[in-house]
């Protein structure tokens, strides 16, 4: 653990389908910390979905909304933030999050991925002929910016609860290691 750095909050990241909300809710819920997601709260302020702001206004105009909500995080104690899958691509993100958060990243393969977001229509760069491909390719692209998370949990072959239970292992490790909490 860098010195200096207070870990007040635990940040989730990864891609899609790692499963940061349904896995940051449930650590929430067992630290008693609050859970936020990036998503809900960008969605909430424009008031429209993810989907209408990519077509309404674009990716771009959306990364700029994420980059907002990050900032506002750095006043935020005992909260589990749950990140969409493109935030910590722009390295600010991840340096700001880096502040006063455990930065953990859930992994899994693109086959795992895939199979568990298939049945899901909310995801627009999703929305292509090949979606398969799609998410390999992301996934190649971003694969540098997920392994500068703090901690990497591969998801594969273990539960929900396995993955939870690790998490808040790291998590309290963590605490354990930096100067405050
Ligand atoms: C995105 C992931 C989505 C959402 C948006 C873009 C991405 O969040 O932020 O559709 O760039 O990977 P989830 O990772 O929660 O699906």
């Amino acid at each position: 653990m860098t010195s200096g750095r207070v870990i007040h909050n635990l940040a989730l990241v990864g891609f899609m389908g790692a499963g940061k909300s349904s896995v940051g809710q449930l650590v929430a819920a067992q630290l008693r910390f609050r859970f936020v997601d990036t998503d809900e709260l960008i969605g909430a302020r424009a008031g429209k979905t993810i989907p209408s702001i990519f077509a309404d206004e674009g990716e771009p105009q959306f990364r700029e909304y994420e980059r907002a909500v990050v900032d506002e995080f750095q006043t935020f104690h005992r909260t589990v933030i749950a990140t969409g899958g493109g935030l910590i691509t722009i390295e600010e993100n991840l340096n700001s999050l880096k502040i006063h958060a455990l930065v953990i990243c859930l992994w899994a393969s693109p086959e795992t991925i895939w199979e568990r977001v298939r049945s899901q229509t909310h995801r627009p760069l999703l929305q292509t002929p090949d979606p398969l491909t799609k998410i390999r390719q992301l996934l190649a692209e971003r694969e540098p910016f997920y392994r500068r998370a703090d901690v990497l949990v591969n998801t594969e072959m273990r539960s929900v609860k396995e993955v939870v239970h690790h998490v808040i292992h790291q998590f309290r490790l963590a605490r354990g290691h930096s100067s405050h909490q």
